[in-house]
């Protein structure tokens, strides 16, 4: 990716950092999309204590917790202000060895092959390469030794969560859906930007099937896929607020799991960004 595209996103991703701890407490259903992808994470840790690349990382929603538990944790972002609130999040909660580093997944040439148990890259990093995200998934695989987890734009939900709108909005037509559909890839240029300032940067969103395809072609096989989080996407939000405080909950999230991994669920839910999970190991 080239340097003034990089500088670009650091910018934009800076500029969402003290919003990004919030979103749990202002959504339920990120909350318990987040408790499903601990789930999946916790079930494809290749040991414990492992060592773990957190690529994308954020503010910490994983790495933090993970490193609690004892795992060698190296936390990649390529914001410094994600990275800031993750080092303060870690060191109030007084848990230390976390490696934080800036830098970029489609770059990761300072790793040596296969040097983490696991690698993961949670809520779209992936996405954001836009086309880029080939040579990301060239990086973030190189480097594991036994298993990822990513997380990354469910092509048919970003369509359902709002594409379909935004074209007969602005053009009265379908417009960017129809090559999104095709392609996957949204270009977010300054025209689209003039109609819709909030527009997120260019990203390229997958099918469940071109995922399973990419990782197999770099040597992983698919162990789970799941458009998590798609039911309680559609649930009512008061419903779910009593029903994460109430003793049903875990049952919920066994029945989640399995829902959201039916084929076909796999290409919908509304909760856009980060939807379609992967899990996959080592061939
Ligand atoms: C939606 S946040 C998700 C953060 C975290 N993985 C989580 O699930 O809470 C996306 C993160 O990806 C980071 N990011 C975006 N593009 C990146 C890239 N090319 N390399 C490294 N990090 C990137 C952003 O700075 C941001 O912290």
């Amino acid at each position: 990716m080239s340097p003034d595209r990089l500088a670009f996103l650091a910018t934009y991703w800076n500029g969402k950092a003290s919003l990004e701890p919030l979103r749990e407490q202002a959504d339920v259903a990120k909350r318990i999309h987040t408790d499903l992808l601990r789930r999946l994470i916790e079930r494809h840790l290749p040991g414990s204590p492992c060592t773990l690349l957190d690529a994308g990382g954020g503010t910490g929603r994983f790495s933090i917790q993970l490193a609690a538990q004892g795992n060698a944790v190296t936390h990649l972002d390529l914001s410094l202000d994600m990275i800031k609130i993750a080092r303060t999040t870690a060191s109030d909660r007084g848990v230390a060895g976390i490696d934080f580093i800036q830098g970029s997944i489609t770059d990761l040439s300072t790793f040596p092959d296969r040097v983490f148990d696991i690698v993961l890259c949670i809520d779209s990093p992936i996405s954001f390469c836009h086309g880029d995200y080939g040579a990301a998934l060239d990086e973030l695989t190189r480097v594991s030794r036994n298993a990822v987890v990513f997380s990354v734009m469910n092509r048919t939900s970003m369509i359902m969560a709002g594409g379909v709108d935004f074209d007969l909005t602005h053009f009265g037509t379908l417009k960017t859906v129809k090559n999104v559909f095709e392609t996957g890839n949204l270009l977010v240029d300054d025209q689209l930007l003039q109609l819709h300032a909030g527009l997120m940067p260019s990203w390229h969103a997958f099918t469940p099937e071109e995922l399973q395809a990419e990782l197999l072609d770099r040597g992983f096989r698919p162990t789970e896929l799941a458009a998590i989080g798609a039911l309680s996407s559609l649930t009512n939000k008061e419903l779910l607020l009593k029903l994460v405080d109430s003793p049903h909950y875990q049952d919920y999230l066994d029945f989640e799991e399995k829902f959201d991994a039916l084929g076909s669920v796999l290409g919908g839910g509304y909760s856009g960004a980060g939807n379609l999970a992967i899990a996959a190991v080592r061939r």
